[in-house]
């Protein structure tokens, strides 16, 4: 629906100018938890297309540090309930400094979409679980959407490039669809084998660090198993004096087809943690032989782009927080102490 007959993307629901878009010059997104995630991997994603700096930065904490906000500064607050008082108060803040604020939102009406200045609806349907977990496929998307808007705008990627990447966007449920229909048993059988696993480490690198951050979080919440989520090349800078024998370390592994350095660091983490005895559970593309060789077990990806790799990453990592706290007789949808929308600060 965000696409004209001709192929380009036409944001009906924004109300801020193509002139003010055209002349941002730096956009800072602002959320909290897992929208916070969806926020950081738009991050790579945005700058990569449109050349201007992005920040990403959990909305308590936004206001608190006196951030450098101009007219010429895009706020994306990103919100699933659209209630979130953290994130809407750092809204205010914004808006109170001058510059626009674009929501994205899945709860229409809410508090957030009605202050901003745009709004981009990821029109996801009612997410009732308090874990979040469609509603973070549709943010990032919905990141993309508008990263590609911008672009087009101010002409930073050439249209036919454009066009190459919505179609790459448009191939994803059928991709996510494919890891719903073939990875559950393997899933499940990782969640019986270590569901009485003390801790959890998640690690992954460029797009895959903030879907660690997020798989990390779901085990978390609904598994309430201690788990750890942070970049791989910071393993050597000390966590992973944590891997000890049986460790289950989760990586994220992006495919060789990318940039092959990452992979080749990816691997180089993987040897790492092995040789320390840790169990390796990886998020890869599928028949990549070097993970092969070195996890014990393997949630396959199809073959997609690496920005879009994030949008099925996830999928498997949700399922096993699911998986584990089912095996422990949890409540998967309404875990203890959390609420699904935080409206206190
Ligand atoms: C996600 O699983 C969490 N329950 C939580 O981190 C949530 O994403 C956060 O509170 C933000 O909520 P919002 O998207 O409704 O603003």
């Amino acid at each position: 629906g965000r696409l004209d007959d001709t192929g380009s993307i036409n944001l009906d629901e924004v109300r801020i100018d193509e002139h003010d878009f055209t002349m941002i010059d730096k956009i800072i997104v602002i959320g909290c938890g897992t929208a916070s995630y969806a926020g950081l991997v738009a991050q790579y994603a945005i700058e990569h297309w449109v050349r201007i700096p992005v920040e990403v930065e959990l909305a308590h904490e936004f206001r608190y540090r006196d951030p450098i906000l101009t007219p010429r500064t895009l706020v994306v607050a990103i919100s699933q309930s659209g209630e979130t008082m953290d994130t809407l108060m750092a809204l205010r803040h914004a808006r109170e400094q001058g510059s626009k604020v674009l929501a994205i939102c899945n709860t229409q009406g809410a508090s957030i979409p009605r202050e901003a200045d745009a709004v981009l609806y990821t029109h996801a349907g009612p997410e009732v679980a308090v874990a979040s977990t469609k509603a973070f496929v549709a943010q990032i998307t919905a990141t993309y959407v508008l990263g590609l808007y911008l672009a087009q705008l101010k002409g930073t990627v050439f249209r036919d490039e454009i066009r190459q990447t919505l179609d790459s966007l448009k191939a994803m449920p059928a991709k996510i669809q494919w890891v719903l229909d073939t990875q559950p048993d393997r899933v499940q059988r990782a969640a019986e084998q270590l569901q009485d696993a003390q801790s959890f480490l998640f690690l992954g690198r460029h797009v895959g660090y903030p879907v660690a951050l997020e798989g990390a979080l779901k085990l978390k919440e609904i598994a309430y198993t201690f788990t750890e989520g942070f970049a791989a090349g910071e393993l050597k800078h000390g966590p992973i004096a944590l891997v000890d024998e049986g460790e289950p370390v989760v990586f994220i592994v992006p495919p060789a087809r990318g940039r092959n350095t990452l992979h080749a660091k990816a691997i180089s983490g993987i040897e790492e943690v092995k040789a320390r005895g840790a169990y390796i559970i990886a998020v890869a593309e599928e028949n990549d032989k070097d993970v092969e060789r070195y996890a014990d077990m393997i949630f396959w990806r199809p073959e997609c782009p690496t920005l879009m790799s994030p949008l099925v990453d996830i999928v498997p990592l949700q399922l096993f927080a699911m998986d584990m706290a089912r095996q422990k007789g949890y409540d998967v949808d309404k875990p203890r102490n959390l609420a699904k929308s935080v409206t206190v600060e």
